[in-house]
């Protein structure tokens, strides 16, 4: 069904907005009070990713990855988004606690904003951490065009970190002249998804990144892939992870020898102390076979040598579960295989499912049957049942979520935004549902978003 913006205005006549805003309050209640803003224009330009080859990629202000917004926890975002692409988009800020109507689902939060027009957002920062934002419109072709940046929303105090980098993990989907290759093959899209072939980090190709010597150092991690899960490697040295999906983690992990798994979408601060360096060039790999990133550290004068590892991030102002009063909730991720028993049949959008539903990205009254309905400030368990043999990083809206068990891996629970759903996996995350309003929930390889894995969650 094709939708008109008429019927948003219909449907959404229903919503108090007020209440909304009322009811999540609560979460905005912190006493900095500076106001940040930004303005981003989105529109196509061309950029060198290969050497020597023009993409025509899209950005925001001809940047891509777009402007890193930055405040500090408490603060006001005020971002402008002016549409001069030739499609419809909006802007979503993943991991990010915003109201309903800042969240950026066409159709749900808002109207998609139309070329030409603009859009003005605005919201509290309530959590400190590496949050990023995207498109929730056209999401292929417009995040695998450009079409992304960071958030660093700044603790309210200062840590023990004394240097940081911000790095941006894409893989594009070019081919070896540098222009686009399709972000949905219908083949892939029903199986493990269309990966690009050409890695970068910022847009460049395993750039090298000085580092002074005698730093404890922040490495921000993204990955803003459509498809990819990264396995990070860090050759030559010791680091720990400090934060998962901007929510930092009570004692800070080792980054394992074997890597650590860094899906769709996810977030994760790495520490490395520049004095442990033993050889003066440490590499980032994504599982050995690939170099992601060259680390120079400067000579080391083992002056004022910061000898231990710093403090772990303070936690976030989220509701913590409470397991023994939580009501669970099944959600199966479904598999439809009839395109592959039949490929001449068209499918269409429909491989994959959430409980038996398949969310059709082209009709807007999907947003009115959600999936489950939560109580407000009721505590929850979600089970997620993976019924295919295909990994899903499955991304909840509004609602960041404590990681507690699975029966395949050994869970350290910590919250997130983001959970990599292996083949056959069943996992539980809990949550309180502390934010009225419509959430949705997807796997981020988003040819599977847009293949049917995506439902809303309705708090009230
Ligand atoms: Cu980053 Cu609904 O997604
Ligand atoms: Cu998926």
């Amino acid at each position: 069904m094709k939708i008109s913006r008429r019927h948003f205005l219909a449907a959404s006549a229903g919503l108090s907005l007020s209440a909304l805003a009322a009811n999540n309050l609560k979460l905005f209640n912190l006493p900095n009070s500076a106001v940040k803003s930004y303005e981003l224009i989105a529109k196509p330009f061309d950029l060198e990713l290969m050497k020597d080859k023009t993409s025509q990629v899209w950005g925001y202000n001809n940047l891509s990855p777009g402007t890193v917004l930055r405040c500090k926890q408490g603060d006001t975002l005020k971002v402008r988004l002016v549409n001069q692409l030739e499609e419809q988009t909006t802007i979503h800020w993943h991991g990010m606690r915003v109201p309903l109507e800042m969240d950026g689902v066409p159709y749900l939060s808002q109207l998609p904003v139309l070329p030409g027009e603009y859009f003005n957002y605005e919201f509290k920062c309530v959590d400190a951490g590496n949050f990023w934002y995207h498109p929730h419109e056209g999401s292929t072709g417009q995040l695998g065009r450009g079409l992304y940046g960071a958030v660093i929303i700044d603790e309210a105090h200062p840590t023990d970190f004394t240097h940081e980098e911000t790095l941006i993990l894409k893989t594009w989907h070019l081919d070896a002249e540098g222009k686009f290759t399709p972000f949905y093959v219908k083949q892939n899209a029903a199986m493990e998804g269309t990966k690009g072939s050409f890695t970068t980090i910022n847009s460049i190709n395993v750039p090298t990144i000085e580092l002074p010597a005698n730093q404890i150092v922040r490495l921000r991690i993204f990955n803003v892939d459509n498809t990819i899960t990264y396995k990070l490697k860090l050759t030559d040295i010791e680091a720990k992870i400090y934060s998962v999906d901007g929510q930092p983690l009570t004692k800070p992990w080792d980054l394992a020898a074997e890597g650590f798994l860094l899906a769709a979408g996810q977030r994760i601060d790495l520490a490395i102390l520049t004095h442990h360096v033993k050889k003066q060039q440490l590499i980032l790999t994504n599982n050995d076979d690939e170099q992601l990133a060259i680390f120079n550290v400067k000579a080391n004068q083992k002056t004022n040598a910061a000898e231990k590892w710093p403090s772990p991030l303070p936690a976030n102002p989220i509701s913590i579960p409470d397991i023994s009063k939580a009501e669970t909730i099944v959600f199966n991720f479904g598999w439809v295989m009839g395109f592959l028993e039949n490929p001449e049949q068209e499918a269409g959008y429909q491989f994959w499912q959430i409980n038996d539903r398949a969310w059709d990205v082209q009709d807007i009254t999907c947003v009115e049957r959600p999936i489950a309905t939560l109580k407000h400030n009721h505590h929850y368990i979600f089970e997620l049942r993976n019924a295919s043999p295909f990994e899903h990083p499955i991304h909840l809206h509004g609602l960041p979520f404590k990681v507690i068990a699975s029966n395949k891996k050994e869970i350290i629970p910590h919250f997130a935004d983001t959970y990599l759903l292996d083949g056959f996996e069943t996992a539980k995350i809990a949550l309180v549902a502390d934010a009225v309003g419509t959430w949705m929930l997807h796997c981020h390889v988003l040819e599977h978003l847009e293949a049917g894995m995506m439902a809303a969650i309705k708090v009230v």
